[in-house]
């Protein structure tokens, strides 16, 4: 979204006469920007779009320089006889073409000539600059490698989203990805990894197939230009001193122990990172360095920086005298070994600094002393960027609790492609503000700007790779160049139909969470429904079915929420441009007390309270996970529920579902009482069990467990079920003395 918009009335076509004019003060970058479109223009139109100096008259896209403006702004002014545009570099003028290329039709993002399309754009004015200079995202491919045509068509990708670093990890400790002529152990031996773990980690499960390759230096300045075409500026990293495997499976002397060690073959730490007690360390890093300046001319060198255990250099006498003819010293806040990593970056900095770069790592680089021209990239959510931009440092935020793109973007696991963890759906990128709030105005500036990362363990192929990216990408466009004031969620999904109209064409595997079905519902007890309510994003009709058939177009459409009534499964889908996005799916299971009233005579405990005790007779189910919003948690509270029936009804069971989960202090009922009731006052018992208390974890696995009474039939209409929680957790138990946990889903009357 650009920060200034003023539409105007009418619209202006491109067509064979169209033609591309610029004023002659133009840069040679800048024109090389204007080439670029006309030819992207012709390619896509099949008109043969022509340039030429001069203002052009009517019918021109025309290019002119204003020195005033700052770096990447740009005016836009699409009128019906012509399109000016202004700006004072090619990133500018690049970002009004970004700009145009959206208020035309998809196929302008095509790769060859689109028949019967219309070249119309909406007459506007635009003045435009971005929020932050710094735009960036992240790809690791040490983990797993991706060809140079498809890290193209990324920064293709980055490009259209006006973003401006491409920051590329070339290197970790399961590969190295990026041939340097001095080391070429390098890639011969650190650019394979024997075998690959299957799953996560734990699992410990390999593959048993060779894995790796590399980039030669040739591929690594093809990519370099293509992305400066772009005006993205590729940061290269090499992580370092740990995450640094690799290079000592290549170079055993590099590590403490001398030992060989091989490129890793599972994710996570290692022990294994570069000795920092010996020169021949710096003098390998610095030939490493200066290959690196060499390929990439952008100011900033990741250094990585983090997840550097410190076990060997504690052991190594190469280390300790290291940090004895320093003078090094811990004290209260870090280790000397800790000191001893500061000592390795700052050494590294003055190295950079004297070939005119600039040191860029991530937060773990502020422990212990840091240069204050040193940039911090706040990965381990926001702390350390506030603490650097506090201390004076420049900062970029990527935290992992906002902008990790190899996080789940589902809660249901189950049905998503195997991620590393956590969770983050598009709009909590969407509604992060980079700039954090407890920091002055003054500390808010060193905020240089964002980025996304996107590691790549769980991501073996580039199908995957733009299943984790889009449309989350989409989101960070718009925190990295949007003004906050000018962000706004429903706004953002309706613009995003155009950007999943080139997904489509281009044939991309965005993630389509946003655009299935949103499914929610009330327990409606005065009707005794469940009452259904269906949402996606835009326009898009969505269809729907009951019976547990798959829906198509042929089902119903729906229009206003859907009240249940008996047991049913719902299906629901939305059809956008003939294209089906995936099934949402619930199952509501009905029983005499579903939807009824019900009341709670003890509060359930806050943190588990969800939706509050209509829970219990919505429908659901839970499973053997706690968290997932099916179960309503007690703590030290009794379960006491009273369910009004609405009239006299005839039962002979009564059952409510707990769960059983005792490593997380969560007990099975110890007793279990039902009562009726003809007036809700006066209530005689049908039912009073005692229950056992666990005696250990034996026999008791992790799952939803069921306490049925059941009595020869009655009439009643008030059922109150009393299911007591563990006051007093056994001796056994790490919750011994203390009340657990009562869990409860579903309470069922028959
Ligand atoms: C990181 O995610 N280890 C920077
Ligand atoms: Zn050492």
């Amino acid at each position: 979204m650009p920060n200034q918009i003023e539409p105007k009335s009418g619209e202006f076509t491109i067509d064979k006469n169209t033609i591309i004019a610029f004023d002659g003060s133009l840069d040679s970058a800048t024109k090389c920007v204007v080439a670029g479109f006309a030819s992207d223009l012709s390619k896509v139109t099949g008109f043969d779009i022509t340039v030429e100096e001069g203002d052009g008259g009517k019918n021109t896209i025309f290019f002119k320089t204003n020195a005033d403006m700052a770096g990447e702004a740009y005016q836009l002014d699409i009128e019906q006889k012509r399109i000016d545009i202004a700006a004072a570099d090619a990133p500018g003028f690049f970002y009004a073409i970004q700009t145009l290329k959206q208020l035309l039709p998809a196929q302008i993002y095509g790769d060859s000539a689109a028949d019967g399309i219309e070249w119309k754009a909406n007459c506007a004015y635009i003045n435009d600059a971005p929020r932050f200079g710094y735009r960036g995202m992240h790809l690791d491919i040490a983990r797993h490698m991706f060809s140079v045509d498809e890290v193209k068509s990324f920064i293709d990708l980055l490009a259209m989203h006006k973003l401006n670093r491409f920051h590329w990890h070339l290197t970790d400790d399961q590969g190295w990805r990026i041939e340097i002529k001095k080391y070429p152990e390098l890639t011969e031996t650190g650019a394979w990894r024997n075998e690959t773990v299957v799953g996560h980690p734990d699992n410990n499960e390999f593959d048993g197939t060779l894995y790796g390759g590399f980039y030669t230096q040739d591929e690594i300045r093809e990519v370099v230009k293509y992305a400066a075409e772009r005006q993205i500026t590729v940061v290269p990293e090499i992580d370092m001193p740990g995450h640094m495997v690799a290079a000592v499976a290549s170079y055993p002397q590099l590590g403490c122990t001398g030992k060989q060690c091989e490129v890793r073959t599972t994710w996570g730490i290692s022990e294994d990172v570069l000795c920092v007690g010996k020169e021949e360390t710096f003098e390998f890093v610095e030939n490493v360095l200066t290959e690196i300046m060499e390929l990439f001319p952008s100011e900033y060198i990741h250094i990585g920086g983090d997840e550097c255990p410190k076990t060997r250099w504690e052991k190594c006498p190469k280390c300790q005298a290291r940090i004895k003819e320093e003078g090094i010293k811990g004290d209260s806040l870090h280790s000397a070994e800790t000191y001893l990593q500061s000592y390795f970056n700052n050494r590294v900095e003055k190295f950079l600094k004297e070939h005119g770069r600039k040191l860029i790592g991530w937060d773990e680089i502020l422990e212990g002393d840091l240069s204050k021209s040193a940039t911090v990239m706040s990965w381990r959510g926001e702390a350390g960027g506030i603490e650097a931009a506090k201390k004076g440092h420049d900062v970029i935020m990527t935290p992992q609790t906002f902008l990790y793109f190899d996080y789940y973007q589902s809660l249901d696991r189950e049905n998503e492609p195997i991620a590393i963890g956590g969770f983050i759906p598009v709009d909590l990128v969407y509604n992060y503000n980079p700039v954090p709030d407890s920091l002055t105005p003054e500390e808010g500036e060193r905020i240089l700007g964002v980025q996304a990362n996107l590691w790549t363990e769980y991501i073996p192929d580039f199908k995957q790779l733009i299943y984790m990216t889009l449309p989350r990408l989409d989101a960070l466009s718009e925190i990295a160049w949007t003004q906050p004031q000018n962000k706004n969620w429903d706004s953002f999904l309706d613009r995003l139909d155009k950007n999943i109209q080139v997904y489509n064409m281009k044939g991309l595997n965005y993630a389509k969470h946003l655009l299935d079905v949103n499914l929610s519902f009330e327990v409606n007890d005065s009707d005794g429904t469940i009452d259904v309510t269906l949402k996606t994003q835009g326009k898009a009709p969505i269809y729907y079915t009951l019976d547990g058939s798959t829906p198509d177009m042929s089902s119903k459409t729906y229009s206003t929420p859907i009240k249940l009534k008996k047991t049913s499964t719902v299906k629901a889908l939305v059809v956008r441009d003939s294209v089906e996005s995936n099934i949402t799916e619930c199952e509501f299971l009905f029983n005499k007390a579903t939807a009824k009233k019900i009341s709670l005579d003890q509060p359930a405990c806050v943190k588990y309270k969800y939706d509050g005790e209509k829970m219990l007779v919505d429908g659901l189910y839970g499973d053997s996970s706690f968290n997932t919003g099916r179960y309503i948690g007690f703590e030290g509270n009794d379960l006491v529920a009273t369910i009004d029936l609405g009239k006299d009804t005839e039962i002979s069971q009564v059952s409510v579902g707990v769960l059983c989960d005792l490593a997380n202090w969560i007990f099975p009922a110890e007793s279990f009482k039902v009562q009726v009731s003809a007036d809700g006052k006066v209530y005689s018992t049908v039912s009073d069990q005692k229950l056992p208390v666990p005696a250990g974890y034996d026999g008791y696995k992790q799952e939803r467990q069921v306490l049925t009474a059941e009595f020869a039939p009655l009439t009643a209409r008030f059922v109150k079920i009393t299911a007591a929680c563990v006051k007093k957790g056994p001796q056994w138990h790490d919750g011994r003395g203390k009340p657990l946990f009562l869990f409860a889903d579903e309470i069922s009357i028959k």
